[in-house]
């Protein structure tokens, strides 16, 4: 069984991308710059931004975080991102989900301009990825994408097996690994929670990606002998043990699955890791397209 090591996967892809932004600096040209938006006080999500915010830092971006209260209305956040949009030194906006109930999820997706989508959500981005032509892949996606080629795990006639059909991660990764091309030619089956035996259909997989958000979802029966585990599960599960008072768990009971797979991510430390690299790559791409390269 090998590790799939999203901290030096990640890294590696930092470096280049710290590269990159040298070689700006050398040409005297401006950084390129990602603003973070975070309503309200969703522990998760403060530490998610937080670690886009010092991943900036680490690659030698710009990075501005906009810190709004819970009970902002959809028409203020709305205007927030409008400045953004129409400010030139931004490059990339993310909007931190889950948002409040009061706003909706869709409205503000739309609101971001397509050319600063770094979280490739907008239905146009959406849409190139769709049809082939992507331009802003989604980060989990695409951190998963990277992380199979850096381990040269051959997709192609592959049986995938998807658990989550989020529009985050289990729509896009299902998009990408059935295209044609490198990194792609898989056969995908999704599953969700209308799914009817999900075991039989995961112990058929070569590779199984289990984004579900459900701690130990994926058991050991569940996997054949040999397959590739992703695991894209991030729960906080409470843990007197530890100092934070929770400790984080994937989708994936490890102990059970590791001695049957050929790879396996672990959590953490695997693909949360690649979403945050990618992400950069995501923001330099933005950058590249307003200032061309
Ligand atoms: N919430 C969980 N994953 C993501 C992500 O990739 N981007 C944003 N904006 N919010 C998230």
């Amino acid at each position: 069984m090998v590790l799939l090591q999203g901290s030096i996967v990640a890294q590696a892809l930092k470096n280049d991308i710290k590269a990159e932004v040298e070689c700006i600096l050398s040409e005297n040209k401006r950084v390129p710059h990602l603003a973070a938006i975070l309503v309200g006080e969703n522990g998760a999500s403060k530490t998610y931004v937080s670690n886009k915010i010092k991943a900036c830092k680490e690659v030698g971006f710009q990075s501005t975080i906009i810190n709004l209260d819970e009970n902002v209305s959809q028409h203020v956040l709305i205007n927030e991102i409008e400045k953004l949009n129409n400010n030139s030194s931004i490059d990339g906006i993310l909007v931190q989900l889950p948002l409040p109930q009061q706003i909706n999820e869709q409205d503000i997706v739309k609101s971001i301009h397509p050319s600063k989508d770094v979280d490739g959500f907008h239905p146009l981005n959406t849409g190139k990825l769709l049809t082939g032509n992507p331009d802003f892949i989604p980060a989990t996606p695409l951190g998963i994408v990277l992380m199979l080629s850096h381990y040269n795990i051959e997709t192609s006639g592959k049986k995938v097996v998807v658990i989550g059909r989020s529009n985050i991660v289990g729509r896009p990764i299902s998009i990408l690994l059935s295209q044609p091309g490198k990194n792609g030619d898989a056969t995908l089956t999704v599953c969700h929670s209308r799914t009817n035996n999900i075991e039989q259909i995961c112990l058929e997989a070569d590779i199984v990606i289990a984004a579900v958000g459900i701690p130990n979802f994926i058991k050991g029966n569940m996997i054949k002998n040999g397959a590739v585990v992703i695991d894209v599960g991030i729960t906080r599960v409470p843990d007197t043990s530890k100092k934070l008072g929770y400790s984080i768990k994937g989708d994936v009971a490890f102990d059970e699955v590791f001695e049957k797979c050929s790879y396996i991510t672990p959590v953490p430390g695997g693909v949360g890791l690649m979403t945050i690299a990618a992400l950069m790559k995501n923001t330099l791409h933005a950058y590249y397209l307003h200032e061309g390269n």
